[in-house]
């Protein structure tokens, strides 16, 4: 049976008829009729794809890789903008997959080209372009690879007010592809809404670590860190935000905040290690809870929580001189600080 993929509802509709009354469709279902769908698209052929560690792109990888052993060849750029530990993350979550992963660690030309550049829009603007030099510099040594794979996800579809077979998303790890590309398109999670591709990935075996990740930006630490950015600078707020993550990580999931970051303030101040004066950056602390990431509120946590990660902070990273807690809703404010 050819199933005709017009749109979400219809995709629905077919799933559950071939499941019959008695049954009601899954993600079994979905995944079935994608590892399918995915092997008629490419045949023997080989497949491309910009893995950014994202929920998205990893749960495409993970299907691929069920559908299309051996066909498909991942690029990591790793733009030094990731958080403590992420990249070998990502290298270890893939590691047992049959699929070849390129890491293309690009930290220094990202740091190069970002030098002395303090303005939010110019950052974001020099991290997105800098990103899609590499990713093409790397699929151009790879030869011919007719199939270029995105975690595209219904949203992203919805949002662009088209029915999505013929839209060329530009999502994060691919943005600004030329419209004249010569690859074809890979989707299979087009018709998923974020809980239902989260849904898939446990399906696979994907870490939790992975799967249940909060949102991070594309340019990363890029915008968490205010000001220029430096080596120096991203290296300290690893760290710092590492505390914070460690800390939140541990509580229940029903009191976790929705999404919690620090970010270097690029702000100095004054403070008193022991006997020794210092003068070194102040670190925000961000924890917000929310439902849809459009309206959010500080995390309500108890006040002794913050002091005691403010205090790991200070103690453990030399260098800063203070710890200050972000308690601005959205809106007026936004959840990042760039
Ligand atoms: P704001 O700061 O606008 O962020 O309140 C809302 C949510 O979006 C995330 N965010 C991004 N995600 N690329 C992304 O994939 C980006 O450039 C980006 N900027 C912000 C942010 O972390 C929050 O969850």
């Amino acid at each position: 049976m050819t199933i005709d993929l017009t749109g979400r509802d219809a995709l629905r509709n077919v799933l559950q008829q071939l499941c019959g009354a008695a049954e009601s469709y899954t993600m079994q279902h979905y995944l079935a009729a994608q590892l399918a769908e995915v092997r008629q698209q490419v045949g023997s052929q080989k497949v491309l794809l910009g893995l950014s560690g994202g929920v998205d792109s990893s749960v495409c990888a993970a299907l691929l890789t069920h559908a299309l052993p051996g066909q498909l060849t991942c690029v990591f750029v790793d733009h030094g903008l990731m958080r403590q530990h992420e990249g070998e993350e990502i290298e270890a979550a893939f590691a047992d997959h049959d699929l070849t992963l390129i890491r293309v660690n690009a930290q220094a030309r990202f740091l190069q080209k970002l030098a002395g550049i303090t303005d939010p829009e110019q950052k974001r603007k020099i991290i997105g372009e800098e990103f899609i030099h590499v990713f093409d510099e790397e699929s151009a040594k790879l030869g011919t690879i007719p199939f270029l794979a995105q975690g595209t996800i219904y949203p992203d579809i919805a949002e662009s007010g088209s029915d999505g077979s013929e839209v060329i998303k530009s999502h994060h790890n691919v943005a600004g592809l030329p419209e004249d590309m010569q690859f074809a398109l890979v989707e299979p999670l087009k018709w998923l809404y974020k809980e239902e591709v989260r849904e898939l990935g446990r399906l696979l075996s994907l870490p939790a670590a992975l799967i249940e990740r909060q949102p991070f930006p594309g340019p990363g630490l890029g915008v968490r860190v205010i000001g220029d950015i430096t080596q120096e600078k991203l290296d300290l707020l690893r760290v710092a935000d590492a505390i914070l993550r460690q800390e939140l990580d541990a509580l229940p999931a029903q009191s976790r905040p929705s999404q919690y970051f620090a970010v270097h303030t690029g702000v100095n101040s004054v403070g008193l290690k022991g006997e020794q004066r210092v003068y070194g950056p102040v670190i925000a602390l961000r924890a917000v809870v929310t439902g849809d990431f459009m309206s959010a509120a500080c995390a309500p946590l108890p006040l002794e929580l913050f002091g005691h990660i403010a205090q790991r902070i200070a103690v453990e990273v030399p260098a800063v001189s203070r710890v200050v807690l972000d308690i601005t809703p959205k809106p007026p404010g936004t959840i990042e600080w760039e």
